[in-house]
């Protein structure tokens, strides 16, 4: 990393981890296949191995109770949950309804525009100008589908922490949708590990995705948990790898680096950071007063993000202005092309007008004063120069 640019896009991709750096640098690898019967093979096995008992006891979860797979990310588990159920549902004769909120990431709304089949359709949860999930009206419409078709199979995705906003979701919430049977809880919990205190009490849900490049490891690997009474269809059929679950040859070094990842996480003071947030989140607050902008700030809160925007400035050229000052942020909206397109958070929110110009700024999972300083001052330059144009 350039030691005079501020990265500050940990939401889109985090540096690797202390110890998946010295790792990587001590170019001790493995590097057999671990399926193979021989000494290399099984060593390959045995670094597997040690990460699934880790990932298991770091989630308190168990694997007589649970299934954990490697795959390559969340976007990989979303469409493995959807088709996993779909084919649950087809085989059984019977209906499959996915839920998910429009401010959800892409890989979640995207399943819309997946066909699994004429038996599976889907429901838009609500939520609240507050972006809060409107759980009573949602719980009430999925009891009135279940009355009306009470074979109906559901399965629900909940976004724990918000990729742009940082707004949490407490898991806890979900309690209530334990009354309606045959519905199945799939947590995003993407942006959780390191940035919310307890980041590893899966205390509500059915199954648990997370992409380790959030959080110190590789890409192009994450991990799924999920109940062992869940049906489960692999989306992958292949040589079997994982126990059924995922096939393919296995990604040893992405599972390695994600057990490194998640054990330098859990030393993270994460109220600590929290604490820096709230003094970042005034600054930007008292900045962006008098018409530059706003913040979009709704408790409880990750303790790594603020969402803003700007108010005569779209994001892909607020992005520029912020680079040129040696800042890297995001827009959580833009696409590949890097043209701002609206917002759903935004538009949510009600400030649709207002819907290309959202901007997030999310740092690591420790910050010091000292770092929360240097932010400061070198935000203060970009907004003087945004002042002054
Ligand atoms: C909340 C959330 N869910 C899912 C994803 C998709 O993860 P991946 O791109 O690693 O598959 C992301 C990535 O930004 C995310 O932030």
């Amino acid at each position: 990393m350039n030691p005079d640019r501020l990265y500050l896009d940990f939401n889109a991709t985090s540096p690797l981890s202390q110890s998946v750096n010295d790792w990587l640098k001590s170019g001790d690898f493995v590097f057999a296949n671990p399926a193979s019967q021989h000494t290399d093979g099984k060593a390959s096995r045995k670094q597997i191995n040690e990460a699934r008992d880790f990932v298991f006891r770091c989630f308190n979860r168990s694997p007589a109770d649970d299934r954990l797979f490697f795959h390559s990310g969340a976007t990989e588990a979303f469409h493995t949950l959807a088709h996993s159920l779909s084919e649950a549902a087809r085989l059984a004769g019977k209906d499959l309804l996915i839920c998910f909120s429009r401010i959800d990431h892409p890989a979640v709304t995207s399943l819309e525009n997946s066909y699994f089949g004429p038996h599976v359709k889907f429901f838009e949860l609500k939520r609240g100008a507050d972006l809060r999930y409107l759980h009573v009206e949602n719980i009430s419409h999925l009891q009135d589908r279940k009355e009306n078709n009470p074979e109906l199979l559901i399965l629900y995705h909940h976004l724990w922490v918000h990729n742009e906003t940082g707004q949490v979701s407490p898991l806890e919430d979900l309690r209530p949708l334990r009354s309606l049977t045959d519905l199945i809880i799939h947590v995003d919990a993407v942006q959780a590990p390191g940035k919310i205190v307890d980041w590893r009490n899966l205390s509500e849900g059915d199954a648990w995705s997370f992409s380790s490049h959030k959080f110190g490891a590789l890409k192009g690997v994450g991990f799924t948990l999920l109940r062992s009474s869940v049906p489960f269809h692999p989306l992958f059929l292949g040589g079997g790898q994982q126990a059924n679950q995922r096939s393919g040859t296995e990604n040893v070094m992405g599972v390695i680096s994600t057990h490194l990842a998640l054990r330098d996480l859990e030393s993270v003071d994460v109220l600590k950071t929290q604490g820096e947030r709230t003094r970042l989140l005034h600054f930007f607050e008292a900045q962006l007063a008098g018409g530059l902008g706003g913040v979009i700030d709704e408790a409880p809160a990750a303790s790594n993000t603020i969402y803003f925007y700007l108010s005569t400035v779209t994001s892909d050229i607020a992005l520029a202005m912020f680079d040129l000052s040696g800042i890297e942020i995001s827009a959580g909206s833009a696409c590949a092309s890097g043209t701002a397109r609206p917002s759903p958070v935004l538009i949510q929110r009600g400030l649709k007008d207002l819907a290309r110009n959202g901007l997030r700024v999310s740092w690591g999972f420790v910050l010091t004063a000292e770092k929360r300083v240097q932010i400061e001052e070198r935000f203060l330059l970009a907004f003087a120069r945004l002042r002054a144009t």
